[in-house]
């Protein structure tokens, strides 16, 4: 179960202003001009795909996940999640894994053990909780506090705390963010591996085109505000890719540098 229909999705952000005293105009009536953020996106994300949304600074791509997740309205156009239409936020289908997402002043334990708060055998929540921190690596660090982990650690325990709830999907905005470059490579594996292994549907966004390419079974690649899909390329290759041995990945990264208009990173 995840899977995902976004149809003729368009989405205007009014843009209100004061307008000033004047001897005509009433004081304090409010202005507006529209901000045009998504025009017309049609997708499909398929359950159980991995996908990496790209595009431009602006363009629109948290307020697609935020639509999606039900948080926003969209101005016309709808989303489904398996055929039913998306209203408002639901967390029982869907988890949405924002870096800085842990409690500080709870330890790695309580916070995996949020999202099982409905679970009333003790003991099942407990193992489940363990289980989820082995999956992470994070054994040992139960009684830990946020602020006692590294960067990469808290990664991985918003991870355990994602994945227990046993969502239907998973939307990550750029969750690597402010991580070093080792940990996010290291970080990356680990999505992947997971993804493997538990098949979720994810859908993840990132500035980073090798990242997408590495991780995705499918990347779209939106243009400059409003978006629009530029491209929507499906991944094949198996894991580990590897830039080196695989001509094609060489030549899609270069086919999304010149889609952004990046040229001299070719
Ligand atoms: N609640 C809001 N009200 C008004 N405008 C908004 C609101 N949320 C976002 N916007 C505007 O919509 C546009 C798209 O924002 P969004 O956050 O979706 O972009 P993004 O593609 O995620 O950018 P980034 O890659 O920098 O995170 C921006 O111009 C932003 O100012
Ligand atoms: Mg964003």
């Amino acid at each position: 179960m995840g899977h995902i229909q976004v149809c003729g999705l368009s989405k205007q952000y009014m843009e209100r202003r004061t307008a000033p005293r004047t001897v005509n105009c009433s004081p304090n009536v409010e202005q507006g001009t529209y901000l045009e953020v998504l025009n017309d996106i049609n997708l499909h994300f398929e359950d159980g795909e991995l996908v990496c949304l790209l595009g431009p600074s602006g363009c629109g791509k948290t307020t697609l996940v935020r639509i999606i997740a039900g948080f926003e309205q969209p101005t016309s156009g709808s989303v489904t999640i398996d055929g039913k239409q998306v209203k408002g936020p639901s967390s029982n289908h869907i988890f949405v894994f924002q870096h800085n997402g842990l409690l500080p002043w709870m330890t790695v334990w309580d916070n995996v053990r949020l999202g099982l708060r409905h679970m009333s055998d003790k003991e099942q929540m407990g193992d489940r909780i363990r289980e989820y921190l082995d999956i992470v690596n994070l054994t040992g660090f139960e009684h830990h506090y946020p602020h006692q982990l590294s960067g990469g650690m808290q990664r991985r325990a918003e991870l355990a705390r994602a994945l227990v709830v046993n969502p239907d999907v998973l939307l990550m905005d750029e969750p690597f963010a402010g991580l070093d470059f080792l940990t996010r490579l290291k970080m990356r594996e680990e999505i992947i591996n997971m993804h493997e292994y538990f098949r979720k549907t994810i859908l993840f966004i990132t500035h980073d085109i090798e990242e997408a390419l590495v991780m995705a079974d499918r990347m779209v690649v939106f243009s400059d505000r409003p978006a629009q899909v530029r491209m929507n390329l499906k991944l094949s290759c198996s894991h580990p890719r590897d830039f080196t041995k695989e001509s094609a990945l060489e030549d899609l990264r270069r086919s999304v540098y010149m889609e952004l208009g990046v040229h001299y990173a070719l």
